[in-house]
């Protein structure tokens, strides 16, 4: 199976030395792509910017800084893919035009930045194939289950994977995670507390069997 993975958060330019960024890691993503690989599958990985080395044995890596290299990098990808699973915390918000010189802060007290919706990468993979599938991920602080279905349906995805971002001993940043997967059509699974290695297997599993692989 071809199977393309984003991780990681993005980085959208505010002028050439400032950026808004998210505290994700990238490790569940990476690790994501580390099962897949290892259970034989073709693994593109597309990440933003972090600290952490590719798999060995992925078909291919793209890194990228902002949401719109990443929606680009997918969009170049995609067309050979079996199943997308978006782990990536791609920012919402971009400047609404970043800076070409540095912003200078004299004569200043205070300073308003505009910010404008980034495309949707999960969204836009809506409808694109009949043979692709379509997997979000989504991170929540509160009214996790509904907002979770209603990113569901809204993202047209079969499952999303839901993390609660409030835990300071799982999600963002943590080596260890606790997730629910939530298909549209069938069953709503827990994944107890454990690393994202761990994780990262037993959602190939889900997927693999999904896929009847
Ligand atoms: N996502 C995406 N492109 C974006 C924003 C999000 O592809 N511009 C994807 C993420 O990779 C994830 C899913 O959408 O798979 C949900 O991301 P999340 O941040 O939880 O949801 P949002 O749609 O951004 O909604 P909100 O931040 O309001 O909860």
């Amino acid at each position: 199976m071809n199977v393309l993975v984003t991780a990681g958060p993005t980085h959208e330019a505010i002028d050439p030395v400032r950026f808004i960024a998210n505290r994700s890691s990238g490790k569940m993503g990476f690790a994501l792509a580390e099962a897949f690989v290892a259970h034989g599958h073709a693994v593109t990985l597309i990440s933003g910017p972090v600290c952490l080395s590719p798999p060995v044995g992925l078909a291919a890596f793209a890194g990228v800084v902002s949401s719109d290299e990443m929606f680009d990098a997918v969009h170049t990808h995609i067309a050979k893919m079996d199943l997308a699973i978006l782990c990536a915390a791609v920012a919402d918000f971009k400047i609404a035009r970043a800076e070409t010189q540095k912003i200078k802060k004299a004569g200043r007290e205070k300073l308003t930045l505009e910010l404008i919706s980034t495309r949707d990468i999960l969204a836009s993979l809506k409808n694109i194939s009949s043979s692709l599938r379509v997997v979000g991920f989504a991170a929540e602080t509160e009214n996790f289950v509904e907002n979770a279905r209603e990113k569901l349906s809204r993202k047209g995805c079969e499952a999303i994977v839901l993390n609660d971002v409030n835990r300071t001993d799982a999600g963002f940043a943590s080596d260890d995670n606790e997730v629910t997967v939530i298909f549209r059509e069938g069953p709503q699974i827990r994944l107890p507390r454990a690393s994202k290695r761990q994780i990262a297997a037993q959602l190939v599993g889900i997927f693999a069997n999904r896929h009847k692989m």
